[in-house]
C-alpha cells in the first residue's frame, strides 16, 4: 500500500516539534505550579485513574530495579516522556497525551494464540501477577531522530514466550494493539491499515532484552505510553516498540508490521538502529536527546545493546534492509 498523505515523523522535526511551543508548554506548566505533580493531578501519570479503572496491580511499582540493564546517561524527565509521545491512534502529532486519556485500560485482556500449546485469553492483571515485575533503564531512539532514557518496568518477554510455549513449527511473534474507532479518533483514517501490527523472529523474542511494559517511572504505565502493554525493543528503532497490546500470536509466517505495510522502502521488518544507514529522507548518524535543550550525540549501532543482540544477525551484517 502506497499512502501519500504526509505523517507526523515525515515532518522535519523543526515543524513536526516546534521546541518553543513545547518549552513554552512547559513553562506555562511551571508558572500554574504544575510540574510533574501537576500532570499527575491531570491524569496524565497513570497515577490518578478514574475509579472504575483503579488498577490492580499497583501495588507492584516501583519494581525491584534490573541493575543488568543500566544506562550512563541521565534519566528523561517524567514529564518531558509524558508529553512527547507517537500513538498514531490519538494523532499523528506529538501531543496525543489528553486524547489519549480517553482510552479505558482496565478491564483488559490479552489473548496469546497461534502456535501455541494452548490459546488463552489473559486477564492482564492476572498476567501481571504470574509473570512478575522489575525496573529496567532502557534507551529508547526513535526513527525520526531523537530519544529518550526510560526507567520501565515489565516482564521479560522470554518470560512470556516459555508461558505460551510456542510449537516446534512457530518462527515469529506478532503483536496487535487494540481497535476502537469510538475512542482514538486516529483509527477513524481509513488510509492507515489498523490495528497497528508489529513482530519479530521466535529468536528475537527469546533474546534477554525485549521487555513487555506494564508501568514506567515507578507507576502504572500512563496510557500515552501505551497502557496496560507495550513492548520496549531497545536496539530497534522505536515504531517496532508497538503500544497497548491485546494480542500475541506465535506464527510461521512473517507478519507485515503496520509501517512495512505503509512504506516498507522506508519502515523495515527488522529496524534495527546503525547509525551508518540513514534514513531514505534523512541521516540517522546522531540523535536529538529529548529534554536537553536539543543536544544532540552520535547514535550508535544497535543503540548500544550490541553485546545482547548482535549474535542473532550473524552472516547477515552486510543486509542493508537489516537497518532500515
Ligand atoms: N504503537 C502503536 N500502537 N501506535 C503508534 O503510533 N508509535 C510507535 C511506537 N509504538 C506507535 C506505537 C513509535 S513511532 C514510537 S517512536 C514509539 O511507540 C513511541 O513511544 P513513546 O511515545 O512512549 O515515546
Amino acid at each position: 500500500m502506497l499512502i501519500r498523505n504526509r505523517r507526523g515523523w515525515e515532518l522535519p522535526e523543526s515543524a513536526a516539534t516546534p521546541e518553543n511551543v513545547f518549552l513554552n508548554r512547559r513553562a506555562l506548566l511551571k508558572g500554574m505550579g504544575l510540574g510533574a505533580i501537576g500532570l499527575s493531578a491531570l491524569g496524565l501519570s497513570g497515577q490518578a485513574q478514574a475509579e472504575d479503572e483503579l488498577i490492580p496491580t499497583a501495588d507492584m511499582y516501583p519494581a525491584a530495579p534490573n541493575l543488568r540493564y543500566r544506562v550512563e546517561r541521565d534519566i528523561t524527565e517524567e514529564d518531558v516522556n509524558l508529553t512527547y509521545n507517537n500513538f498514531y491512534e490519538f494523532g499523528s502529532h506529538k501531543r496525543i497525551y489528553r486524547d489519549a486519556q480517553d482510552l479505558k485500560v482496565r478491564p483488559w485482556t490479552v489473548t496469546i494464540d497461534g502456535m501455541v500449546k494452548q490459546a488463552k485469553t489473559w486477564d492482564i492483571d492476572a498476567l501481571i501477577r504470574r509473570l512478575g515485575v522489575e525496573e529496567r533503564v532502557y534507551r529508547h531512539r526513535c526513527v525520526e531522530a531523537w530519544s529518550m532514557i526510560a526507567p520501565w518496568s515489565g516482564i521479560p518477554l522470554q518470560k512470556l514466550v516459555d508461558l505460551a510455549e510456542p510449537t516446534g513449527n512457530a518462527r515469529y511473534v506478532r503483536f496487535e494493539t487494540f481497535l476502537d474507532k469510538d475512542v482514538a479518533s486516529g483509527q477513524r483514517q481509513r488510509w492507515y491499515p489498523w490495528p497497528y501490527v508489529e513482530a519479530v523472529t521466535l529468536a528475537e523474542a527469546r533474546n534477554e532484552l525485549p521487555f513487555l511494559v506494564t508501568g514506567a517511572y515507578g507507576k502504572p504505565l500512563p496510557k500515552q505510553m501505551g497502557a496496560p502493554l507495550r513492548l520496549a525493543l531497545p536496539w530497534k528503532y522505536g515504531f517496532k516498540s508497538i503500544k497497548s497490546i491485546v494480542r500475541i500470536t506465535f506464527t510461521d509466517e512473517q507478519p507485515t508490521s503496520f509501517w512495512e505495510e505503509i512504506n516498507a522502502r522506508e519502515y523495515g521488518f527488522w529496524a534495527n538502529v546503525n547509525p551508518k544507514v540513514d534514513h531514505p529522507r534523512w541521516s540517522q548518524a546522531t540523535e536529538e536527546v529529548l529534554g536537553t535543550g536539543g543536544k544532540r550525540v552520535p547514535t550508535q549501532l544497535f543503540n548500544g545493546y550490541g553485546e545482547f543482540v548482535a549474535d542473532l544477525y550473524k552472516g547477515m551484517e552486510d543486509q542493508r534492509a537489516l537497518y532500515m
